[in-house]
């Protein structure tokens, strides 16, 4: 570890690690020093000079900005002294000619109290009363913190400026701008996206939008990262804009597999009014995403469930927690084994969703348990199979320092959207990235190669990559050798990929694939996002084996920056997974521990996936189910059509915050916690796991899942439910799955911690996977036609046309359906010809004007924008849009010209 820098700050003697700053050291010591551009996680910026320090060193005096300049050995550094503060607040009052600021400087300032009215001195624009950002403004700390002048008024030169209210989800008031940047950096620094710039007004710098005058038309992500640190009131959340915060609660957000570190601000009346992203937070490094910034206010919806309801003669009416238990335990206790499901919730808790495995497996007698999200178990169970689950123990911040990242068919920008930070950052410092995939994402945009292969053959063109590797000579030979026991085996079966044949199967150049191969074996540090949404189920363990035989020829294993990161659908897949909720238990033993745990013994019938439950419904083989419907998307595709699934059941009982699709075919509907209500863990997709803190009781008695199964267990006597506590079933957790064996609520309250269930000795060393292809069995996609929808932030080649609907802009365009001029030919298509594509239901899911240019037969493309997810969570009526916010997915379809009538009212759109 380098020297410290041993130097005095206000005569306090201080160290900075090297390549600190004045500031950042002074500020982790707790010496405060005024600063309003810089901000923690971004780079030095040093525009607005509030952080004006003097020093002296090697008898050299200075006047410095403390967030750029470092500390040399023995400096000496004064933030007080008279020339400073008068410096200072020379600095301030600059700033402030452009912002209204008449309570700022007001000498009635110490009178009035922070919300009362002003009767006689400051204007009504100028009030900070009238600020949505009053009494958490950064700008207003730090005037009082240098002691302006008390002159009122100061003038300052109005902008009168439009404000921004036409845009999803929040709103921009430039008038309160101190052109500080932050949003701007933030945007492009920490995110990415470059969506706002500062932009030139009359020769004066102020922000606006990168394209166009809309944020839907700027490639914003709405992630809202720009509001989280702006100082003042331009920037604004517009939902609960003006209420005040009692209090702070730091939590996780449950809305995918990141688990972002938050801050919940609670109001007086136990409502949650703003969710920030926590810059200390370890998985997120205070970044969110659409959906945790604006998505988690459902708690305070005042359509909650609040009483047990039972189905009689078709009509749901109350009863009590006691007898809804008893009628849950009656209904359910009717069914075998085989005939009933328990379907846990997506965002269910470590805790809810290992006693619901324990009731599934012991109450009922049934292995039919899975978390409701858990759509890709091929991909955990064939790693597990071959690495002893030891799949994600790198960081996700590790991948800024991958030199290469190879993404296979998962949409991480929407779906784990914090993950893909680090990716693009990785890209931006020099990394290469090479996108698998059939749909156009995000990160396609940033992909040096993206590869479409035909459906059905990803892992072929994957092994094929492994066969360039070999070819080129880029294999990492000392690792092969040393740490692989079939290296020389695995070398020569690689003859059956003969690239010729890999091309035409994939329909994917050889150049290309060389291309690709090279890129990524270039340098060991090759980190995998593993998504397998566009992957038919059958090939995924073949996808796993390809992608494990890719790290192992590149030696990047266990390398810092190396990682494997399944994308997993669902907050909590990778935790149910470990507590045994899941349809394999990835430690092996887990099963029998808990069986010897408990007297009568666990379930021994074939278990079941969450997909395959679903299914089974349908064909009336399960009949009977207990659905946890928090976060439940009821839209999924991978689940088939849930309506008949759940149609087709004799006895429902569903456990929910809302009366919403799932409820309607409930015999017994309870109503659940909120993430707001309780203290549980989730473990997120790199294995940590993390608190969600309680912010306030149940209001009328709403219960955990753990809670609700234990009530139905104990209703049925059935022994093992005996717990006082979240944090008594974590302990049991802890006691019988060895990852979390030295964990408990207690420790990580004071932080999280990342498990794993390691490789074991037996392991060692690796084995590749020989893998026969079959070049014949590539033919789904000549089964019917498939549509690949993708989506994109900003296309800089196309308009994008906005209307108002509700005040609102929203994107209208006619899109382009990309086809192959086989499929368009035969349609009695040509290029231009608006093209509807329907579901197998009937229902139109895309339309637009047919560009012949697709070298797949077979499958229709289309790219929407992003955009259009932010104009969903704004206007979706469901309290609680979050989990169901459109995907990607991927879908067996048809296609037909439009009539003249669809015709006409296409082009009428896109002249509007
Ligand atoms: Fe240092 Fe702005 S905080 S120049």
């Amino acid at each position: 570890m380098a020297d410290m820098i041993q130097f005095t700050i206000d005569g306090q003697s201080l160290e900075a690690q090297p390549g600190q700053t004045i500031l950042q050291a002074a500020l982790d010591a707790g010496i405060y020093i005024p600063y309003l551009c810089y901000f923690p996680n971004m780079k030095p910026y040093g525009s607005c000079r509030t952080c004006v320090v003097d020093t002296e060193s090697n008898g050299r005096r200075m006047t410095v900005a403390s967030c750029t300049a470092n500390p040399m050995p023995d400096m000496v550094v004064e933030t007080q002294n008279e020339s400073v503060s008068q410096l200072r607040r020379g600095i301030i009052e600059l700033l402030m000619t452009e912002h209204p600021h008449g309570c700022l400087t007001c000498h009635r300032i110490e009178l009035c109290g922070p919300q009362d009215m002003c009767q006689r001195h400051v204007d009504v624009t100028d009030r900070c009363t009238i600020c949505p950002k009053n009494e958490r403004c950064e700008l207003k700390d730090t005037v009082r913190s240098v002691e302006l002048d008390l002159r009122t008024p100061l003038n300052y030169y109005r902008r009168d400026l439009p404000i921004h209210v036409d845009d999803p989800l929040y709103d921009r008031d430039y008038n309160l701008c101190i052109v500080c940047a932050r949003c701007v950096r933030v945007c492009d620094e920490i995110r990415g996206d470059a969506a706002i710039c500062l932009t030139s007004r009359s020769g004066v710098s102020l922000v606006g939008t990168s394209h166009g005058t809309s944020l839907m038309e700027s490639g914003c992500e709405f992630c809202g990262a720009c509001i989280d640190v702006c100082p003042t009131g331009a920037l604004v959340e517009r939902e609960y804009k003006w209420e005040k915060a009692k209090r702070q609660v730091n939590t996780t957000c449950t809305n995918c597999a990141v688990g972002c570190q938050m801050v919940a601000e609670i109001n007086s009346f136990d409502k949650v009014i703003r969710f920030r992203g926590d810059v200390n937070g370890v998985p997120n490094k205070g970044q969110a995403c659409f959906k945790g910034k604006f998505g988690y206010e459902y708690p305070n919806h005042k359509s909650r469930l609040k009483h047990p309801y039972v189905r009689r003669d078709g009509i749901l009416s109350n009863v009590s927690w006691d007898d809804a238990f008893k009628i849950a335990a009656e209904k359910l206790s009717e069914y075998e084994p085989d005939e009933v499901a328990v379907i846990a919730s997506a965002r269910g808790s470590n805790e809810d969703n290992f006693v619901a495995q324990q009731f599934a497996r012991i109450a009922l007698n049934t292995n039919q348990v899975d978390s409701a999200h858990n759509f890709t178990p091929e991909i955990s169970q064939r790693i597990n199979e071959r690495w002893d689950s030891n799949h994600t123990t790198h960081s996700i911040w590790e991948l800024e320092d991958a030199r290469s990242i190879l993404v296979i068919s998962g949409n991480p920008t929407e779906e784990q959207n914090v993950l893909s930070v680090p990716v693009k950052m990785a890209v931006r410092n020099g990394a290469h990235l090479v996108v698998v995939d059939q749909r156009e994402t995000e990160l396609t945009r940033y992909a040096d190669i993206w590869l479409r292969p035909k459906m059905g053959t990803d892992h072929i063109l994957l092994m094929g990559m492994v066969r360039a590797t070999a070819d080129c000579s880029l294999e990492e030979g000392s690792f092969i050798r040393e740490r692989t026991k079939n290296g020389e085996e695995f070398r020569n079966s690689l003859w059956e990929y003969d690239l010729k044949r890999v091309s035409e199967a994939c329909e994917i150049s050889m150049d290309e694939i060389i291309a690709a191969a090279t890129i990524l074996a270039k340098e060991p540090q090759m980190a995998v996002l593993l998504g397998a949404q566009t992957v038919f189920p059958e090939n995924r363990s073949d996808v796993v084996d390809a992608v494990m035989n890719m790290r192992l020829i590149n030696g990047s294993i266990d390398g810092h920056g190396s990682g494997l990161y399944p994308l997993h659908a669902g907050a909590n897949t990778r935790g149910s997974e470990l507590v045994g909720c899941a349809p394999l238990a990835l430690d092996s033993d887990l099963f029998q521990r808990l069986d010897e745990a408990c007297d009568s013994g666990i379930a021994t019938n074939t278990p079941m996936g969450v997909c395959e439950m679903f299914e089974a419904m349908r064909k009336g083989k399960i009949k009977a189910a207990l659905l946890m419907a928090d976060g439940f998307d009821f839209s999924a595709n991978e689940l088939g059509d849930v309506r008949q699934a759940l149609g087709s059941l004799e006895t429902l009982v569903v456990s929910s915050l809302f009366d919403n699709e799932v409820t309607a075919y409930a015999d017994l509907v309870l109503p659940a916690a909120a993430y707001t209500e309780q203290t549980s863990t989730v473990t997120n997709l790199e294995s940590r796991v993390q608190l969600v803190r309680k912010a306030w009781e149940p209001k009328h008695g709403e219960k955990t899942g753990w809670e609700i199964f234990k009530g139905i267990g104990q209703a049925m006597g059935v022994d093992g439910f005996e717990y006082d506590s979240a944090s008594d079933v974590f302990d049991t957790i802890a006691s019988l799955v060895p990852a979390y064996g030295e964990l408990s609520h207690a420790s990580l309250d004071n932080g999280s911690a990342m498990v794993s269930l390691g490789v074991s000795d037996d392991e060692m060393p690796y084995s590749f996977e020989i893998m026969h292809p079959d070049f014949e069995d590539v033919t789904h996609s000549s089964n019917g036609m498939l549509f690949a929808p993708g989506r994109v932030l900003h296309q800089s080649d196309r308009e994008v046309p906005l209307i108002q609907r509700n005040y609102l802009n929203v994107v209208n365009r006619v899109e382009d359906i990309v086809m192959h001029p086989d499929d368009a030919k035969n349609i009695s298509a040509i290029e231009g010809d608006s093209i509807i594509v329907r579901d197998l239901s009937g229902h139109v899911i895309a339309s637009g004007r047919a560009v012949l240019s697709s070298s797949h037969p077979g499958i229709i493309n289309t790219t929407t924008l992003f955009a259009e997810l932010a104009t969903y969570l704004e206007e979706c009526e469901y309290p609680d849009p979050a989990p169901t916010v459109p995907k990607l997915s991927f879908k067996h379809i048809t296609v037909e010209r439009a009539s003249a009538d669809a015709e006409a009212h296409q082009k009428a759109a896109a002249t509007v």
